[in-house]
């Protein structure tokens, strides 16, 4: 299990405090959102601030693709230190995400592929043999501070029944809006790899707000087991 916080919601005049202070929290690894304003309409950072905060970050850095053409960039996020990439299920053509995908884990990182709300779970099986995670975004993409969205929970459970299918072992990962409250219904749903912005930045104290998610995402995870 995996609390991942998303920098895009930390101090960025402080960037090395928060990043420390994210890592000693805890947190088992740190999500990175690059934005291109095309692909969403916000635009973000890219792989020099993520070679930044590599350079600072004791746990692996986990790097979001909102961006139409992922795959020109994969070089840059290697040599930037990412662990992982994860691109979206409806940037280009198949070949060219089955290509990044490749390529991706190639260069040593691991392979994900994120579903917008409005795709199903289906919408990963041409690629799902590439994958390491798949992302269940339980926001529109492009800002933090959403209101997670509870009918993507489903969801959850296919995409690990797509992987089955398939014979693949994945990770599940969600992203946005979860917090306290909701971290367990993922958990439940399946989910081992929690993405978390707001609920984690906001808090004061970071290390309380990591043990609380975690027990939160535990309990869960129980509940899960006993299903
Ligand atoms: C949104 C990003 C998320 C975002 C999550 O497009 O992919 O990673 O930072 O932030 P919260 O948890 O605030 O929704
Ligand atoms: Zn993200």
């Amino acid at each position: 299990m995996i609390i991942n916080p998303s920098l895009l919601s930390c101090d960025f005049l402080n960037l090395e405090k928060s990043v420390k202070e994210a890592a000693d929290s805890g947190a088992e690894m740190l999500h990175a959102d690059v934005m291109d304003g095309v692909y969403v309409p916000n635009i973000s950072f890219g792989f020099d601030i993520i070679g930044k905060i590599v350079s600072v970050c004791p746990v692996p850095v986990d790097v979001h693709m909102m961006t139409v053409a992922p795959w020109k960039y994969l070089d840059e996020l290697k040599a930037a230190g990412a662990y992982s990439v994860t691109i979206h299920s409806d940037v280009g053509d198949v070949c060219a995400r089955r290509d990044a995908l490749s390529r991706i884990r190639t260069l040593g990182m691991r392979a994900a592929v994120a579903l917008k709300p409005a795709f199903p779970a289906e919408a990963v099986a041409d690629v799902i043999d590439l994958c390491d995670t798949v992302l269940v975004m339980t926001v529109e993409p492009g800002f933090g501070g959403q209101k997670f969205k509870e009918d993507m929970i489903p969801k959850m459970r296919e995409v690990r029944r797509v992987a089955e299918r398939a014979g693949v072992d994945i990770s599940v990962q969600v992203d946005g809006g979860v917090n306290v409250n909701n971290i367990g219904l993922c958990a439940a749903a399946g989910v081992d790899n929690f993405v978390v912005g707001t609920a984690f930045f906001s808090a004061e104290d970071k290390k309380e707000r990591y043990e609380s998610l975690r027990a939160a995402a535990e309990k869960g995870a129980s509940r899960e087991a006993r299903d």
